[in-house]
């Protein structure tokens, strides 16, 4: 059984419930709850989607609607390291599909998917608010811009070397 299809931690589930308990109503740890699960397994699976509703009071349904709203949350398994290049207008106008056309090159996938080695997932994303330096893209949460193909190159092999 892998760690995405066993139950949540005891530790884990007392997390949450303390963070249910802050709220005015359990449900308002929605995003802080999903958060924790994915820190510690790296992404958020059915299984402890539905656990995590339950502690909250709420529906399976409910919480996958929160989860698929936020971006930053993955209801797939990701890589080690995960890629967000920005595919809104100023990112396109100053060159995002070029760049996208290196990565993918580059990493031998496409957008969505992760590299063989799991090291890397490359994901679209709406725009990050970094407009005034696009072409822009995040790289575990962490926000680059004015990305360029040199930029690109550096960032892949240093994630390649980061376990
Ligand atoms: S359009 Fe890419 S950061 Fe805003």
């Amino acid at each position: 059984m892998s760690t995405a299809d066993a139950p949540l931690p005891a530790p884990v589930r007392a997390e949450i419930l303390a963070l249910a308990a802050q709220e005015l109503r359990p449900r308002g740890a929605s995003v802080a709850a999903l958060r924790l699960v994915q820190a510690r397994f790296g992404w958020v699976s059915t299984p402890h989607l539905h656990e995590v509703a339950a502690l909250l009071g709420m529906s399976a349904d409910d919480l996958d609607g929160i989860a698929t709203y936020f971006n930053l949350l993955f209801r797939r398994p990701v890589g080690r390291h995960v890629v967000m290049l920005c595919d809104s207008v100023s990112c396109w106008i100053m060159g995002r599909e070029p760049l996208c056309a290196h990565l993918c090159r580059t990493l031998g996938i496409k957008p969505g998917e992760t590299t063989a080695d799991n090291a890397i997932t490359l994901l679209p994303t709406v725009c990050i608010g970094h407009c005034d330096h696009a072409p822009a893209m995040l790289v575990d949460s962490i926000l680059h811009g004015d990305v360029d193909m040199a930029t690109l190159d550096h960032l892949i092999n240093r994630l390649r070397d980061t376990p």
